[in-house]
C-alpha cells in the first residue's frame, strides 16, 4: 500500500471494464471506494473479491493494516437491514476485512433522484467524497442510414447526463468542505472530479455519431468545470483512452490500433489521476493521431475514413 491519506473514491460503471479494474487499484492502495452500476449482483461479487484480497494481503502486511485502521476518518456504519435494495457496505474494522471500506449501489446513472440517494448513502457509509470519477458508459452504434433518436437519447442519458448526475450530487459536499488542507496547492488532497471521455470526442467517427458526441459533450462540460472550480480547490480530470479491452471493445469486429490490456489501460487512467492531470489521452500515438485529425480539412478527413465502419451493437 503507498497511500498517504486514504479517501473516498466513488466510480460509477464499477460492475465491469474500467471502473471494476479502477476499484481494484484504489483499494489496493488503502482507500475507501463507492461503487455504483445497474447490475448490483456484480458489485457484490466485486465487493467480495476486494474483501477477499485484501484479507490475504493484509495476513502478510499486519502491521501495515493496523496503521491504515487507526488513522482519523470516521465513517459511519451501514444500519442494520437497511432498506436500500443493492447496496451494502462492508466494515473494515471487523472479521477479515480489516482496512477495507466498499459501499455499493445498484443505480442508475440517467436518474438524478436515485444518484442523489446513492451518493448520500455512500458519504454517509464512507465519508465526503475526495473523488468522484464518472465511468458509465454506453457505446451504442448509429449508423446515419438508420437514423435512430433512441441512441442519441441513451447516449447522452449516460454518458453526459449521468457524469452531470454524479457531479451535481457530490459538489455541493465538494464546495462546503473549509479544511486548509483541502484546498492548498497541495493537489494530492484536493477533491477532484473525474470523466472518462473517449478519444472518439475529437471528431465524428463513421457510424458513431451518438457516442463521439456524447464522449464531445463530456470532454468540453469537464474542460469548463475544471476552470471554474480550480479556485475553489477542486480539480477537474478528463481522461481520454484509446482502445482498452472491455465489453465495449470486444463488439468491434474493425482493427483497433495500440489496443491495451484492461490492467495497462486502468493503470494509466489511475496514474493520471493520483497525479491530478488536467487532461489526459493515451496511449501516446492513438493521441497525437486524435489531435491531428482536428487540424485536417473535412474533404481529407473524410477521404481517409471512407469506408470504415463503426461501433457494434451488443448481442
Ligand atoms: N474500452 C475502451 O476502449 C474505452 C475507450 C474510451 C472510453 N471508454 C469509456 O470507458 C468507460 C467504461 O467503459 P468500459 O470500456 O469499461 O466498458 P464496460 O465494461 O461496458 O463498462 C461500462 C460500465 O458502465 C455501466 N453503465 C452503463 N450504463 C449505465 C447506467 N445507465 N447506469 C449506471 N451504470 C451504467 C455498466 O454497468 P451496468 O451495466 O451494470 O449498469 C458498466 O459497469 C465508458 O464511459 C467508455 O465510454 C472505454
Amino acid at each position: 500500500m503507498s497511500v498517504t491519506k486514504p479517501k473516498h473514491v466513488v466510480i460509477t460503471g464499477a460492475s465491469s471494464g474500467i471502473g471494476s479494474e479502477l476499484a481494484r487499484l484504489f483499494v489496493k492502495d488503502g482507500h475507501r471506494v463507492s461503487l455504483f452500476a445497474r447490475r448490483g449482483p456484480l458489485l457484490e461479487e466485486l465487493k467480495r473479491e476486494l474483501c477477499d484480497s485484501h484479507s490475504s494481503t493484509s495476513e502478510g502486511h499486519s502491521k501495515e493494516s493496523d496503521r491504515h485502521s487507526s488513522e482519523s476518518w470516521n465513517p459511519v456504519q451501514e444500519k442494520p437491514g437497511d432498506p436500500r435494495s443493492g447496496s451494502g457496505m462492508t466494515d473494515g474494522r471487523s472479521g477479515m476485512t480489516e482496512g477495507v471500506r466498499v459501499f455499493t449501489c445498484a443505480v442508475d446513472v440517467g436518474e438524478r433522484d436515485a444518484m442523489h440517494e446513492a451518493v448520500a448513502a455512500a458519504v454517509q457509509a464512507l465519508g465526503p467524497v475526495d473523488i468522484a470519477i464518472a465511468n458509465a458508459g454506453v457505446a451504442i452504434p448509429s449508423p446515419g442510414t438508420t437514423f435512430n433518436a433512441t441512441a442519441y437519447d441513451e447516449s447522452m442519458r449516460v454518458n453526459v447526463m449521468g457524469a452531470v448526475h454524479l457531479f451535481d450530487a457530490v459538489l455541493p459536499g465538494m464546495m462546503a468542505r473549509k479544511e486548509p488542507s483541502l484546498h492548498g496547492n497541495n493537489t494530492a488532497t484536493r477533491p477532484q472530479l473525474v470523466s472518462i471521455s473517449s478519444l472518439a470526442a475529437y471528431r465524428g467517427m463513421p457510424e458513431s455519431g451518438a457516442y463521439c458526441a456524447s464522449k464531445a459533450a463530456l470532454s468540453v462540460l469537464t474542460e469548463s468545470l475544471r476552470q471554474d472550480l480550480a479556485p475553489h480547490g477542486i480539480d477537474c480530470t478528463l481522461i481520454h483512452p484509446g482502445f482498452i479491452e472491455s465489453a465495449i471493445t470486444a463488439r468491434n469486429n474493425f482493427k483497433m490500433p495500440c489496443f491495451m490490456s484492461l490492467e495497462n489501460g486502468a493503470a494509466r487512467i489511475y496514474k493520471a489521476i493520483l497525479k491530478h492531470k488536467r487532461v489526459y489521452s493515451f496511449p501516446f500515438p492513438m493521441a497525437l493521431a486524435a489531435r491531428l485529425t482536428r487540424l485536417l480539412p473535412a474533404w481529407l478527413f473524410d477521404y481517409v475514413l471512407k469506408g470504415k465502419r463503426g461501433l457494434k451493437s451488443p448481442n
